[in-house]
C-alpha cells in the first residue's frame, strides 16, 4: 500500500523571519512573531510514500536525493512515526514538483506538507487521514508535524489563508480569490539559506523595532483582508516585504536577497500613478504580485519597457492539500 499526497506552497503576507531558541525538539521552527499566508493552488508537490522495501529509497524530482535531503526526509519520517507511536524501518518516497526550484516559491513548504500527510496516511489509514484535512482541530496536528520539517510548511496544511502563531497554523477565514503572479528574475539557488537567514535576522539592530511594530501591522492586514479590498491591505504587504529585506541587509554579515533587477521593478511599480496589484518578496530576488484580478498582461507590458528578461508564473488561492485514493 502507498499514499499519494498533493500540497501547494504558500506565500507569506506577514513573514516568518527569526525563530525562537528551541528548548526541546518539539520547539524547533517556531517564529518569533505570528505570520500570515495564502496557500497557492497551481504550484504543487506530489509525494508518494510506501512503507517497506528491501532498503529505503528517496527520489526527489525523479532523481535520487542528495545525502543532505535524504537525511532531512528520513529524520522527518521517523519523527512522524514516533508521534503515532509506530516504528518504521524501510520506506520509499517519491516527491516531485510541477514548478521549478528557486523561482521564489518555497518548495520546502509544499514538500514537507505533502510528505507529512502521505506518511500520516500510511500510519493511520487513508480514511482517517482524510479527517485531518476536513477538521481544523485535527489539522493542527498535521500543521504541527509539518512545521518540524520546515517552518513555513505548517501554513500549507489548509486552503485559503493561514495564521501561524506558536506550534501550529490555523485557517484565517477569508474567502476572496487572490492572484499571485510571480516575476521570476532568477532561478539561482539562494546564496544564504533561509535557515541561516532566520539566525542572522536577530543580529540586525532593526529587528527589535520590527517585532514591536508587527502586532499592529498584522492586525491592520487582517482587517484589510476581511474588508476584501486590496487597496487597504496591499500597501501593508509591501511595507512588510521591504522591512524583511532591510532586516537582512542590516544583519551581521549583511545579506542581499534583492537583485538590482528586483529593485528596478519595485521602483517602476512604486512610481505608477495608480495600480491594482501589490508586491511581496521572500528570501530571494523574485517578486510576487498579489491582485484581485489576473494581471499577467500588465506585467508583460511593464517588462517590455525595461531591458529585463523574466518569466511569469501565475498562481492563485488554493483549497489546501489532498490525498489521492489509490
Ligand atoms: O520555512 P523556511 O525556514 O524556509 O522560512 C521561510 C521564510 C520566508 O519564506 C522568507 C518567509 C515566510 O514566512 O515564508
Amino acid at each position: 500500500m502507498s499514499s499519494l499526497a498533493i500540497a501547494s506552497p504558500n506565500i507569506a503576507l506577514i513573514k516568518y523571519w527569526g525563530k525562537i531558541d528551541p528548548q526541546s525538539p518539539d520547539e524547533i521552527n517556531i517564529g518569533l512573531n505570528p505570520s500570515l499566508s495564502m496557500t497557492l493552488s497551481q504550484a504543487q508537490t506530489k509525494c508518494e510514500f510506501t512503507l517497506g522495501g528491501d532498503k529505503t529509497k528517496i527520489l526527489i524530482n525523479n532523481k535520487e536525493a542528495s545525502v543532505r535531503d535524504k537525511h532531512k526526509v528520513t529524520e522527518h519520517v521517523h519523527r512522524v512515526a514516533k508521534f503515532f507511536s509506530k516504528d518504521i524501518r524501510t520506506f520509499q518516497v517519491s516527491s516531485s514538483n510541477n514548478f521549478p526550484q528557486g523561482v521564489g516559491l518555497a518548495s520546502s513548504a509544499s514538500a514537507f506538507c505533502a510528505l507529512t500527510l502521505a506518511v500520516l496516511s500510511e500510519l493511520v489509514g487513508h480514511k482517517e487521514a482524510q479527517t485531518y484535512l476536513k477538521d481544523s482541530e485535527k489539522n493542527k496536528i498535521l500543521s504541527r508535524l509539518a512545521r518540524l520539517g520546515s517552518g513555513s510548511a505548517c501554513r500549507s496544511t489548509w486552503g485559503g489563508f493561514m495564521y501561524w502563531d506558536g506550534p501550529f497554523a490555523l485557517p484565517f477565514h477569508h474567502s476572496q480569490k487572490i492572484y499571485d503572479t510571480i516575476l521570476i528574475l532568477s532561478k539561482d539557488h539562494k546564496k544564504v539559506s533561509s535557515r541561516e537567514g532566520h539566525q542572522l535576522a536577530l543580529t540586525s539592530p532593526l529587528f527589535p523595532i520590527r517585532l514591536e511594530r508587527l502586532k499592529q501591522r498584522t492586525e491592520r492586514l487582517k482587517e484589510g483582508l476581511l474588508k476584501k479590498d486590496i487597496r487597504i491591505w496591499g500597501p501593508i504587504l509591501e511595507e512588510e516585504a521591504l522591512e524583511m529585506h532591510e532586516i537582512s541587509e542590516t544583519s551581521t554579515p549583511p545579506v542581499h536577497y534583492r537583485s538590482p533587477e528586483s529593485q528596478q521593478i519595485i521602483d517602476i511599480v512604486q512610481s505608477l500613478e495608480s495600480r491594482n496589484f501589490y508586491f511581496t518578496l521572500d528570501a530571494g530576488p523574485n517578486i510576487h504580485f498579489l491582485s484581485e484580478k489576473p494581471i499577467k498582461p500588465i506585467l508583460e507590458e511593464l517588462l517590455k519597457g525595461t531591458n529585463i528578461t523574466a518569466e511569469l508564473w501565475e498562481d492563485w488561492t488554493g483549497t489546501g492539500p489532498v490525498l489521492v485514493s489509490e
